[in-house]
């Protein structure tokens, strides 16, 4: 448990999407060790548009009970981050529990796989709502709460993907480079506010996020690819408190006059 005021995020109150499980859970915990409360959503159900599933109601409980255990306070919702109406009432709700906002993790996101002769227009759209328009949706639920406040953090969940320009996952990449543009667009234009806006660019975490099609295309016609998404540094993959640490130093007064970074988490992927 935190001491109260103890803690590199003590005192903050910080809304994370996606915090049922994997990296977002990752991303609540860390904060709630370092003394953060938080407003924690998911859309806790699958989609038919994905060959994986999402989280579940189980998974977001387990993600409170487990804030719990650092004695922070939290507050849960099942939204969908496409629903911007839905989204804008979790926070405000959440905002007059808590007392107010002071950053924001636009974490929640989903992946199709598919060679671009396969990728469909549903894919385009479903990808793109949720991993695009949902930050955005999760940026502007934040923004009037951290502005009451006199400034904050935002950090939006990108992908060394983005950066690298990964193959057989066209709208994701796409999706991931569009919050790059919208993070230093949004940096632009509300630093003079004292809101930071950062992208956070992980290579591989073995997380839910698993498409069965990826292996299957990359272990059969597409094998030539396989280079594209190996780390430089000797690791396969890294763990999800990798990514966390980064977004705590992001949502962190240690960060406090860094905005419109890219911040890669990446081992190395992106520089080859
Ligand atoms: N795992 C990786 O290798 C990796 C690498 C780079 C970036 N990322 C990014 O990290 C973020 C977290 O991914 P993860 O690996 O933890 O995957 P995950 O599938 O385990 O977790 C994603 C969470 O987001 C939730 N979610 C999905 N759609 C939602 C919606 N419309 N509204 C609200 N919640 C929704 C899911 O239920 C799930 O709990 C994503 O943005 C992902 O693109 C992951």
């Amino acid at each position: 448990m935190t001491a109260l005021g103890v803690g590199r995020a003590a005192g903050k109150r910080v809304l994370v999407t996606g915090a049922a499980r994997g990296l977002g859970r990752s991303h609540a915990l860390r904060l709630a060790e370092e003394g953060a409360d938080l407003i924690l959503v998911d859309i806790c159900r699958s989609l038919t548009d994905l060959d994986y599933e999402l989280a579940t109601e189980d998974d977001l409980a387990d993600t409170v009970s487990l804030v719990a255990e650092h004695g922070r306070r939290c507050v849960s919702r099942i939204v969908d981050v496409r629903e911007e109406t839905a989204l804008r009432e979790a926070v405000d709700d959440g905002v007059d529990q808590l007392g107010g906002l002071d950053g924001a993790v636009a974490n929640a996101g989903v992946l199709t796989i598919a060679s671009w002769d396969k990728t469909t227009a549903q894919q385009w759209r479903t990808v793109v709502d949720v991993n695009l328009i949902g930050t955005w949706n999760t940026c502007a639920a934040a923004i009037p709460h951290l502005l009451a406040q006199g400034g904050g953090s935002l950090v939006n969940i990108s992908s060394a993907g983005a950066l690298k320009g990964y193959p057989l996952q066209l709208p994701y990449t796409a999706a991931k480079q569009g919050v790059v543009g919208l993070t230093q667009a949004l940096a632009n234009e509300l630093a003079a506010q004292n809101i930071r806006v950062n992208s956070v660019h992980p290579t591989g975490v073995p997380t839910g996020m698993i498409p069965t099609a990826l292996g299957d295309l990359l272990a059969g016609e597409r094998a030539d690819l396989i280079p594209t998404f190996v780390n430089a540094m000797p690791t396969p993959c890294i763990d999800t408190v990798d990514v966390s640490n980064a977004v705590l130093f992001l949502i962190s007064d240690e960060s406090r006059f860094v905005t419109g970074l890219q911040f890669k988490v990446d081992a190395g992927v992106t520089i080859k």
